[in-house]
């Protein structure tokens, strides 16, 4: 497995996004968090941000919705060019038909799970989807602490997509760090979003450059 870093530009200066990229720019992708104020207690920007975001950005974008009515709206972020788009379970009427409308639309389809639900609707329909994001914190917010009693979850994911033998990226996103990136990716997480531990450094390049170090070698045990 590789780890791959993705950035979450929830704790980048909103004002400043095109610098902002060129300081990540060590990334293997950029994690924008697209919140309504409504499934979650905040809201950060929606379509025509996200636009502008995958125009200028020389690296994939990895949309993360925190919105209702997703069935309806998830399929425009697709269409803006995303490399991936992550809809919430919670948030969905028919995740199967949505992930399936994302992969037409071009995207990569990704399901993500708040830390109080279950896998079992996830696992029963792997292959219908590319990433699983198995949340580490209750997502709205930056700068929350890891959940490490979300391992089990990673685990039990990892250990379903080896049987299966599918080509599937397994993400965790909240609270990420030095620290906690060697026990997500000890658990099986091979992607990993992190966004204050990453901008509050001068140097956020050779942040995630240490980043997905401690995570590869975290691999080899
Ligand atoms: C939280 C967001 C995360 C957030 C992570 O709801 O989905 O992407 O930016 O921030 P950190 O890495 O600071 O926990
Ligand atoms: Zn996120």
């Amino acid at each position: 497995m590789t780890a791959l870093i993705h950035p979450s530009i929830l704790s980048a200066d909103f004002a400043n996004f095109q610098t902002e990229f060129v300081s990540i720019s060590s990334a293997d992708a950029i994690h924008v968090d697209v919140m309504d104020g409504h499934f979650v207690p905040n809201l950060t920007f929606g379509l025509p941000v996200v636009k502008r975001l995958v125009q200028i950005s020389e690296l994939p974008i990895d949309v993360h919705l925190m919105i209702e009515n997703v069935d309806f709206l998830a399929v425009s972020y697709a269409d803006t060019g995303a490399a991936s788009v992550t809809f919430h379970q919670e948030a969905s009427v028919e995740p199967v038909k949505l992930a399936r409308q994302l992969r037409a639309a071009g995207a990569k389809a990704s399901i993500a799970v708040k830390p109080g639900t279950g896998l079992e609707f996830v696992l029963d329909n792997l292959s219908e989807f590319d990433m699983v994001l198995v949340m580490t914190v209750e997502p709205g917010f930056g700068g929350q602490s890891f959940m490490s009693d979300m391992m089990p979850k990673v685990e039990q994911a990892r250990a379903e997509i080896d049987r299966l033998g599918l080509n599937i990226r397994l993400q965790v996103d909240g609270g990420i760090d030095e620290n906690t990136i060697k026990v997500a990716a000890q658990a099986g997480a091979d992607t990993f979003v992190a966004g204050s531990s990453v901008f509050s450094k001068s140097d956020r390049n050779g942040q995630i450059e240490l980043l997905r170090d401690i995570a590869n070698k975290a691999f080899d045990y």
